[in-house]
């Protein structure tokens, strides 16, 4: 198919929209949830024109594109869907790792490889579009969504955005098999006072531009089609009426051209819970023009933006400009001449696709701390495997799955395939002749079948106890923020316990999040992060566990060590009095960027050249055997005129590096990357003196650093 040049794509959506009456384009602004009207009010959207649909698959989505096409002008509906970790609200789908599971990876062409597989899916599904990724910065841990994060910094976020979304969007749209991506939540959804989901926001526009606004910029660059609006407020002003942060940031300054959709019934909530409009009309006003392009599932937006027109309060330009940009889209992904998307037939859960997901499984296991336990060798016998999320798929796969959001199974029945820890331990303690001894011990929410004694009679006699401890899917999510981060039910009891017995203890946190667990870290020999690793998450854990794989996931957030001290995020701003908590040090537990291999590496030689903003060292692996290092660039602005981070991570790379070989790396960095915000919300590099470090993660025993004059 030849794609429509600019101006063609121009001519054609003038065209449109010059036919389009007054209620069309009211319809065409509209997304229908489907599971939350009847088929008759669905196919009634359809013939008035909707825009689009979410959640809605196969036959019931064929039945709403004919009857679209079937109108007066006939313009395809777009179909959307909350595709997070794969298309896992489909149940034959492939699952991946969750965001924050991913991120621990830092392997920006994994990340792409997830986008590519989940839009094939979602593609062979006849749907469009994809509500990910989520560019939202998980800081304050107490927020209930954490995990759909890439973890708490802004650059991060960014590369690792950028990446999944050329994944979902290939290099053309209308590929068969590329689906649009939707960047959100836009901006600030995870900086919520208290960490309580949908709040107002701690956030200026200085500080929006300077910590939230990158990731965003980056989605912009890399062509992003879609951006979500978010739920919160800013300095008083709920995003979705936001004109400031829609039309002038996003829309001029960084240029996006795609479509804005609300989220979920922002319209609405402009009336119900802000309280910043009197009735429905008042907060379509604001949300359309502000620069919302597609409204959410507020049905009742509809009849209030034809009736604000028709008496002159709004005018019909605001709404030619967001049907434009609608169109815009549907013409790129050439729906008008191919409405349903082909795929790649056969291709749901194929060897391939599987085989993707338990590579970014294996590269987002995070060791970090190891007494020498790990890996494991021989003569060990017995291995006793216990806790709540050993043999737990709905916890290995947290949110946004068939199981917390079903569309097509209902009955959320857990389908193959998948491999929990304790199939992934069985699976190698048996080629390695050891026996598994097994028990949940209790729950992870509390529960009248706990039963400590029965793990402690399990591990008795054991060589070693696997440990898998965590959260589960009601802990997760939206409405399910957390004000206490320590583990819930008996968890901790149960480790308590075990230490009794004097045998070595691993545990591995199988959660949405960091969760608060000192304790647990002291008197464990070994400790792996693991989130929620998707489908072959199991499985990784135990080659981890068993040496197969050589760790080498970094933490893309940090972990609290209570849950008093939240935030804990690396990048602070300087503050005085030092040590600010006298019952606790200030340090988080473990910090971002952290992450132990089983092998050892060195930084050195490390070199600037002003002029070029480039910097370069020599990374080698000291240890025994082959591995994978992330290393990371951190820099700190010495003298600014605004507060600068701590320090912030500029760059990184991840290098494979046989057992004793090294190698000079070199990272170019750009004159923007030592910029900042000035207080009138100008982004300028103030010239003087930076600090530039690098090491394996972002504590300062790790890092080498020089100090450079930039003019
Ligand atoms: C969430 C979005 C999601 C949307 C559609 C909202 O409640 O905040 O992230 O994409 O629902 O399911």
């Amino acid at each position: 198919m030849v794609q429509n040049t600019a101006a063609e794509l121009e001519t054609r959506v003038k065209s449109l929209l010059s036919r389009m009456t007054l209620a069309e384009k009211a319809a065409q602004m509209m997304q229908i949830p489907f599971f939350m009207v009847t088929r008759e009010e669905a196919l009634l959207w359809a013939r008035r024109g909707a825009g689009s649909f979410l959640h809605v698959l196969g036959d019931d989505a064929r039945e709403l594109q004919k009857a679209a096409l079937e109108t007066r002008l006939g313009i395809p509906v777009l179909f959307g869907i909350d595709a997070i970790h794969g298309h896992a609200l489909n149940d034959r789908a492939t699952i991946f790792p969750s965001q924050l599971s991913g991120a621990c990876s830092w392997n920006p062409s994994l990340i792409e490889e997830m986008g590519r597989v989940t839009a094939r899916e979602v593609a062979t599904d006849g749907l469009h579009w994809t509500f990910s990724p989520v560019l939202c910065l998980g800081r304050d841990t107490r927020w209930g969504r954490i995990d759909e994060t890439f973890g708490e910094d802004p650059f991060l976020a960014g590369e690792l955005g950028a990446a999944i979304i050329r994944g979902y969007q290939g290099d053309r749209l209308d590929d068969d098999e590329s689906i649009a991506a939707c960047a959100k939540h836009y901006i600030g959804y995870g900086e919520a006072v208290g960490g309580r989901d949908a709040c107002d926001t701690e956030m200026t526009f200085r500080k929006m531009r300077e910590v939230f606004l990158p990731p965003f910029r980056r989605a912009v660059d890399a062509g992003v089609a879609t951006v979500m609006t978010a739920y919160g407020s800013i300095d008083g002003t709920p995003f979705t009426a936001s004109e400031k942060s829609l039309k002038s940031i996003l829309k001029e300054e960084l240029g996006f051209d795609g479509f804005v959709v609300t989220d979920w019934d922002n319209v609405n909530s402009l009336v119900s819970r802000q309280h910043v409009a009197a009735d429905l009309d008042e907060a379509s006003l604001l949300a359309a023009n502000a620069g919302n392009d597609m409204i959410m599932t507020t049905e009742a937006f509809y009849e209030s933006a034809i009736r604000l027109v028709e008496s002159g309060r709004l005018s019909e330009r605001v709404l030619d400009t967001a049907v434009a940009n609608i169109l815009r889209i549907k013409l790129r992904m050439g729906l008008f001449e191919r409405p349903e998307k082909r795929g790649k037939p056969g291709c749901f859960a194929c060897a391939e696709h599987l085989d993707a997901s338990l590579r970014l499984a294996r590269e987002s296991v995070t060791l970090l701390k190891n007494d020498g336990v790990l890996p494991l060798s021989k003569p060990i016998s017995r291995i006793a495997v216990i806790g709540p999320n050993a043999d737990d798929i709905r916890a290995q796969y947290g949110d946004w799955t068939y199981f917390s959001q079903p569309v097509a199974n209902p009955g959320r029945t857990p389908q193959r395939p998948y491999t929990t820890l304790l199939e992934g331990m069985r699976a190698r303690a048996g080629e390695q002749g050891a026996t598994i001894c097994y028990h949940p011990g209790c729950g992870v929410l509390p529960d009248p079948a706990d039963d400590l004694d029965g793990a402690l009679e399990a591990a008795r006699g054991c060589d070693v106890i696997i440990l898998a401890l965590g959260d589960v899917e009601e802990q997760t999510g939206e409405f399910k923020d957390r004000a206490d981060l320590s583990l819930s039910g008996k968890q901790e009891e149960l480790f308590l316990r075990l230490t009794g017995l004097n045998i070595p203890i691993v545990t591995v946190l199988i959660s949405s999040k960091p969760l608060c667990v000192p304790r647990i870290v002291a008197g464990s020999s070994a400790f792996l992060a693991a989130f929620n690793g998707g489908m072959f998450g199991g499985q990784a854990i135990a080659e981890v566990i068993f040496g197969r794989i050589n760790p080498s996931g970094k933490l893309p957030i940090s972990f609290p060590r209570h849950s008093g001290q939240v935030p804990v995020y690396y990048n602070q701003l300087p503050g005085w009095h030092g040590d600010k908590y006298v019952d606790l040090p200030e340090t988080p537990l473990f910090s971002f960027g952290e992450g132990l291999s089983y092998t050892r590496f060195t930084y050195s030689d490390l070199r600037v050249d002003a002029d070029a903003y480039s910097i370069r060292f020599t990374l080698k692996n000291e240890g025994g055997r082959a591995g994978a290092e992330t290393a990371q660039v951190y820099l700190r602005d010495l003298v600014s005129s605004v507060l600068s981070p701590v320090k912030r991570l500029v760059a990184f790379q991840k290098v494979w590096l046989e057992a004793g070989e090294s190698r000079e790396v070199v990272f170019a960095l750009r004159r923007e990357d030592f910029s900042l915000v000035l207080p009138d919300e100008r982004r300028v590099v103030e010239p003087g003196e930076f600090m530039l470090s690098v090491g394996g993660s972002s504590k300062d025993e790790d890092l080498i650093s020089v100090t450079i004059y930039l003019r």
